[in-house]
């Protein structure tokens, strides 16, 4: 396998009231139905489209310069890809100068491929599913898509990578998934990811969370300013490393499983008042 693992960044980093990434979830259709998915995947899965008003609530929340990043997953991206790419060209023309990714299955590569040659500033890359791209745990994406990504990412080091095998309990999760034993175990620390703008206009605190509806992670709606979503999404972290953690702890529970499955236990994030 020629696609190497992104580098893992900074969690948590809140600068002048703006996040360093934002992910954007257009919800949970998909062309594949992976028995472990986190959001649920399905051909019957919903997706509402990006629009001017969820990028512009975008380009005031997350960091505009080149350490900014804005990641779409779903679902699966390339169903809509000229979505996608109007989107991106939006974020530039409004001056997002950061990184973007773009999370995908890779079976339809030549619309992935179109969405990462479509960046006016050719700073947006992929990350393929692990499970898909190399056949463990799911079937493998065909032949033909694999072989055109890998001569992307021959040409073009470091355009596609590969995404974490670690399988964690959310939505489908750990249970019916046949490669688990493989894998990585769980911990009691939760990953810190950054949080999510849903294309329903809501902010998600959690991407692997994204289709819980607990208030737990309601950080606020797409009216709400940067400063409401940083300060909740801080409230949130620190509610994880002060709840939570301790919580998993006591009760020996992998981290993702206390949010899919006990949450009624614990009280909610100090937040302050939304839209
Ligand atoms: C939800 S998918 C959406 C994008 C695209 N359809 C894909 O599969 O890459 C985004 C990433 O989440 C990963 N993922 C799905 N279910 C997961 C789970 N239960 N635990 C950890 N990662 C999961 C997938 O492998 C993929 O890398
Ligand atoms: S992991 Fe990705 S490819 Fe698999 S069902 Fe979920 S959204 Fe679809
Ligand atoms: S522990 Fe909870 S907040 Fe952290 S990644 Fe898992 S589901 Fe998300």
């Amino acid at each position: 396998m020629i696609f190497k693992e992104r580098v893992s960044r900074p969690k948590g980093v809140i600068e002048d009231g703006r996040l360093m990434e934002l992910h954007l979830y257009p919800g949970n259709q998909c062309n594949r139905e992976c028995d472990f998915c986190n959001v649920f995947g399905a051909p019957k899965g919903g997706y509402t489209e990006y629009t001017t008003e969820h990028l512009e609530a975008t380009l005031r929340t997350v960091m505009l310069h080149e350490q900014g990043t804005v990641k779409f997953y779903g679902g699966e991206p390339t169903l809509n890809h000229d979505n996608v790419i109007w989107a991106i060209a939006h974020l530039r023309q409004q001056g997002f100068q950061g990184s973007i990714v773009i999370y995908s299955n890779g079976i339809q590569a030549e619309r992935l491929l179109a969405i990462l040659k479509s960046d006016s500033l050719s700073k947006t890359t992929a990350s393929l599913n692990y499970s898909i791209a190399t056949g463990d745990g799911a079937p493998q994406m065909p032949l033909s898509s694999l072989r055109k990504l890998e001569d992307y990412e021959l040409e073009n080091p470091g355009a596609i990578a590969i995404g974490h095998p670690d399988i964690v309990d959310s939505g489908r999760g750990v249970d019916p998934f046949s490669g688990e034993e493989t894998r990585p175990k769980n911990t009691h620390r939760c990953p810190h990811c950054y949080p999510v703008l849903k294309t329903d206009g809501r902010f998600h605190a959690c991407p692997f969370a994204v289709e819980n509806p607990a208030p737990h992670f309601q950080l606020g709606q797409i009216q709400d300013s940067a400063e409401t979503i940083s300060q909740n999404f801080q409230a949130f972290l620190d509610w994880l490393d002060t709840v939570h953690e301790p919580y998993a702890q006591a009760q020996d529970l992998p981290a993702c499983t206390v949010c899919w499955q006990h949450l009624e236990a614990l009280p909610q994030p100090d937040f302050v008042a939304t839209a």
